[in-house]
């Protein structure tokens, strides 16, 4: 396996042992440098796990290929998100993370990346926030996500994703049993502080839940 475990990234360990872990999945044209500050305010003291989206667009690192704005290369997505997983399981045993507290937070095309995780690996992240996402796919089998909290943020004039597609993507994941919290705000596709605010306070609450599920030895 390649030093960089198939992915350039950055990992930034917890305070302790039973810190949460972070995978955080930054939108077109970012890397893994760009949402760490995000992370460290959202859950201060969890360790951060950071990849660089591996296709470029024109140079903008993106973690699948697309034929146009919203429109996504399904054969691309489906290999990236088997990519992305496998890096996932890589990471967990190169730095010795507890999967069972794996929780990813994604902007945009990291958002759309993470759901398709959630779809095509369920059980891999134990929850999960989607700041302006979209259905990656329409699953042909629905998964089994009993209980799975999911935070979805959106706005209701982003025009790079229409509102009905983000609550779509909240109805799959309701129908596969996820526990699922979508937030509208009068606001466009950039992320605003209100938004960061809400998603640290639900954060706060299903942390210690994972924690306490797994300390449980479930
Ligand atoms: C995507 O391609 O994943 C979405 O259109 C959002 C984005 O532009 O990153």
């Amino acid at each position: 396996m390649s030093a960089d475990l198939g992915f350039v990234h950055r990992y930034l360990p917890g305070e302790d042992e039973s810190s949460p872990t972070l995978l955080l999945l930054h939108g077109t044209g970012g890397n893994e440098e760009d949402l760490i500050p995000l992370g460290q305010e959202l859950a201060p003291g969890a360790a951060f796990l950071s990849p660089r989206g591996k296709v470029s667009e024109y140079g903008a690192p993106r973690f699948f290929r697309r034929l146009a704005e919203g429109v996504f290369d399904q054969e691309d997505l489906l290999l990236r998100t088997h990519e992305l997983a496998e890096f996932v399981e890589a990471a967990s045993a190169e730095y010795g993370f507890d999967r069972s507290k794996l929780v990813a937070v994604g902007y945009s095309n990291g958002a759309n990346v993470a759901a398709s995780t959630i779809l095509l690996h369920p059980g891999l992240l134990r929850a999960a926030v989607l700041f302006r996402a979209m259905v990656p796919f329409e699953p042909d089998l629905t998964p089994d996500l009993s209980g799975m909290p999911v935070f979805l943020a959106a706005g209701r004039m982003d025009r790079m994703i229409p509102p009905d597609n983000t609550q779509r993507l909240a109805d799959i994941l309701d129908e596969a049993g996820a526990d699922v919290d979508l937030r509208w705000r009068d606001t466009g596709h950039p992320l605003t502080y209100e938004e960061v605010g809400e998603a640290k306070e639900w954060l706060s609450e299903v942390l210690p839940k994972l924690s306490s599920a797994q300390d449980r030895g479930k």
